[in-house]
């Protein structure tokens, strides 16, 4: 079984190394492509389809569109899939799961603008960085909060188990934090008077900020963040295909465009 995965992770691989060359037939390695995978038996990688866990109310990184799942983890999800001659599957789920996703095997890789940090580290493999984040706080237009001191004492609203709970519980105690399962969740929060900030990553912050009125974002950088794609740790063989299709991703400038293209 083993040898069937490293078997199909390294046809990706030759594959993308023909992609990049534009040597040989492209319509036969896709072929054979798709043959190779669809005999692969492993949990990952199986039946050719690269599976992303996500959590899909962090714009511009992950949105609905209709019933589209679109944004930049998303392009970037398929643009990595592409260079593996895979199919990309999106699984929209609570953020807390994609970590337990990834781990069982239930998805591939998650890609959910996740910071990268040493805890996460124990359970998962990150990939080399493609983005980075800033955790920014949001109030209302007519708040009295003017600096991250002014938090003090106030009911903070978090995305549950992101990077933002995290320091938020650190920072201003577990007592002033309230958990939502998303990001939209705790804004409509705000909105409505029962909490008095946001605390949540800079690009879904602004977002947020633009779709709704009476809010603005304070103008702090609270904590700097690399954002990466894990993935199992028992699949260091698909941690290397990703790699080497983000590198090149990066080198011939697509990741650029697609940051540039959702972000202004
Ligand atoms: N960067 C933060 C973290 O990793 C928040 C990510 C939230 N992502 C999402 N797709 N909802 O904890």
């Amino acid at each position: 079984m083993k040898i069937k995965k490293i078997a199909a992770v390294a046809l990706a691989a030759v594959m993308a190394a023909s992609l990049l060359c534009g040597c040989g037939g492209s319509d036969k390695s896709a072929e054979a492509t798709t043959a190779a995978s669809g005999e692969a038996t492993v949990k990952t990688v199986k039946d050719g389809v690269l599976t992303m866990a996500t959590n899909a109310y962090f714009p511009p990184y992950e949105y609905y569109e209709g019933s589209d799942i679109v944004g930049i983890d998303a392009e970037i999800a398929k643009a990595i899939a592409d260079k593996l001659g895979l199919k990309l599957e999106i699984q929209d789920m609570e953020f807390n799961s994609i970590i337990t996703a990834v781990q069982s095997g239930k998805a591939d890789m998650g890609l959910a603008g996740m910071t990268v940090t040493d805890e996460r580290k124990q359970s998962v493999n990150f990939s080399d960085t493609y983005a980075t984040g800033i955790q920014s706080v949001i109030v209302k237009e007519d708040s009295d909060i003017g600096k991250i001191d002014d938090l003090n004492g106030k009911k903070i609203g978090v995305q549950l188990s992101t990077t933002g709970d995290i320091y938020a519980k650190d920072d201003f105690g577990a007592d002033n934090v309230e958990e939502y399962s998303n990001g939209n969740d705790a804004v409509l929060a705000l909105t409505s008077g029962k909490i008095d900030a946001v605390i949540i990553d800079n690009q879904p912050a602004k977002s947020f900020v633009e779709s709704t009125k009476g809010l603005k974002l304070l103008d702090t950088d609270y904590v700097q963040e690399d954002y990466a794609a894990c993935l199992s740790k028992d699949n260091e063989e698909l941690l290397d295909a990703v790699n080497g299709a983000l590198k090149e991703l990066k080198d011939d400038g697509t990741i650029q465009q697609i940051l540039d293209k959702y972000i202004k």
